[in-house]
C-alpha cells in the first residue's frame, strides 16, 4: 500500500530540506530553488505489520510554476503545507492561497498538515505559533514544528502522518536503499571512471 504525500507552500519555505533530511539525512544551507516537481520515497512498518510506502512529492513554491503544482494533487492522501516562521508572508500566503488551492484542487479526503520550518531560528520568529495552531485546528490539520537545518521534528512528522493514516498506534520508519538511490550511486560512479 502506498501514501502520496504533496508538499506545498512558498518558495524558500524548505520544502525540499525537509524531504533530503528524511530521505538522506542531509542539509544544503545552498539548496537549490525546485523546478517542476520529483519524488522519494521511504518505507513505514507499522505496529499492525502493515508496511507501508511513503510517495513524497516535492514541488516549486515560485509562482510562476503555481498552475503546475495543482497536477501534483491528483491521488494524493496527504498535503503538507509548509511555512517559515522567520516569515510573516509565508503564513499569509499559505492561508490565503495554498489552503485555497488544495480544498479546491485535491481530493476531498484529502489529510492536512500545516508545518512551521526553521525552528533553529526562533529568535527571528514573525509568526505566532499559537496563532497558527489555533488556524490549524480551525481547518482541521495536523500542525507541527521543524527543523530541517537541526533535522528535528521530521521523523516524528511523517510518523504521525502515517499512524493517522493506518490507525497504526506506532509505527517506525524502514531503512533501505531504493532503486533511484541505488541508480544514483551508479550514475556517480560512472562519473569517476569517466573523470
Ligand atoms: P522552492 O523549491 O523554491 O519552493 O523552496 P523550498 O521550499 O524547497 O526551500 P529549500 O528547501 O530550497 O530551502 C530554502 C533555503 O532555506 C535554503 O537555503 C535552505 O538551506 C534553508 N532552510 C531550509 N530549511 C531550513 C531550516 O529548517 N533552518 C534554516 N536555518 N534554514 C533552512
Ligand atoms: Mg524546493
Amino acid at each position: 500500500e502506498s501514501l502520496k504525500i504533496v508538499l506545498i507552500g512558498e518558495t524558500s519555505v524548505g520544502k525540499t530540506s525537509i524531504i533530503c533530511q528524511f530521505i538522506d539525512q542531509v542539509f544544503q544551507a545552498d539548496q537549490q530553488s525546485t523546478i517542476g516537481g520529483t519524488f522519494s520515497t521511504k518505507k513505514i512498518k507499522c505496529s499492525n505489520g502493515k508496511i507501508i510506502k511513503l510517495e513524497i512529492w516535492d514541488t516549486a513554491g515560485q509562482e510562476r510554476y503555481r498552475s503546475v503544482t495543482k497536477m501534483f494533487y491528483k491521488d494524493a492522501n496527504v498535503a503538507i503545507l509548509v511555512y517559515d516562521i522567520t516569515s510573516k508572508y509565508s503564513f499569509e500566503e499559505l492561508k490565503r492561497y495554498w489552503v485555497e488551492q488544495v480544498i479546491e484542487s485535491a481530493p476531498k479526503d484529502i489529510i492536512l498538515a500545516i508545518i512551521a520550518n526553521k525552528y533553529d531560528l526562533l529568535e527571528k520568529e514573525k509568526v505566532d505559533e499559537e496563532e497558527a495552531r489555533e488556524y490549524a485546528a480551525k481547518i482541521n490539520a495536523m500542525f507541527a514544528v521543524t527543523s530541517a537545518k537541526n533535522n528535528s521534528g521530521i521523523n516524528d512528522l511523517f510518523i504521525e502522518i502515517a499512524k493517522k493514516y493506518t490507525g497504526a498506534e506506532s509505527a517506525v520508519t524502514v531503512e533501505e536503499k531504493d532503486e533511484s538511490e541505488e541508480y544514483r550511486k551508479i550514475r556517480k560512479e560512472s562519473v569517476k571512471i569517466t573523470k
